[in-house]
């Protein structure tokens, strides 16, 4: 098992376009393996490949209470989002910081699994939020920067403040 250092905003990696994936090989599988165990460790619900300094189109996501359902997401593309979806969210990448950011309630999205199959998901909710945030990462954008300018510099503030202390994810809240 190995645990891969996450990416901590401001970081300006996090902030990199991620390349497509050409083709699920056995390197790709290991980095998903070790996405998928850096995830259940830190503990959070979502991560994306850009947050662990790899600019690739993978995610991986467990919404599960048991934490035994790992979906894999490479490549993901929205087809269709709609509704209105207004969840606090927290990221790996901006430990202790909550707030609700509002996006579409449903999506559709196209990816390939682990395999490297295709499928298509039409997903409501929570698991369409965390897919959403997690795309954005893949596009170099952290959720924080969806807030307004005020609320930004008030959090740069708050994680100047906090970062020589370890902020523990919070186990029952939205951890992307
Ligand atoms: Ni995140």
């Amino acid at each position: 098992m190995a645990l891969l250092p996450i990416l901590r905003y401001p970081d300006p990696r996090l902030r990199k376009r991620a390349a497509k994936v050409d083709g699920v090989s056995d390197r790709i599988r290991k980095l998903i393996k070790d996405m998928a165990d850096t995830m259940y460790a830190a503990p959070g619900v979502g991560l994306a490949a850009t947050q662990v300094d790899v600019h690739l189109r993978i995610i991986v996501i467990d919404v599960s209470e048991a934490r035994d359902q790992l979906r894999v997401f490479v490549n993901p593309e929205l087809l269709a989002a709609s509704g209105e979806a207004d969840i606090e969210e927290g990221c790996l990448s901006v430990p202790g910081i909550y707030e609700k950011v509002r996006r579409p309630g449903r999506v559709t999205v196209r990816a390939l699994d682990a395999a490297g199959e295709p499928f298509t998901l039409d997903v409501e909710g929570l698991l369409a939020v965390c897919i959403q945030h997690e795309m954005d990462h893949l596009e170099g954008t952290v959720f924080v920067e969806k807030l307004s300018r005020l609320k930004q510099s008030r959090i740069l503030a708050r994680l100047r403040k906090q970062d020589r202390r370890t902020v523990e994810p919070e186990a029952r809240r939205l951890v992307l």
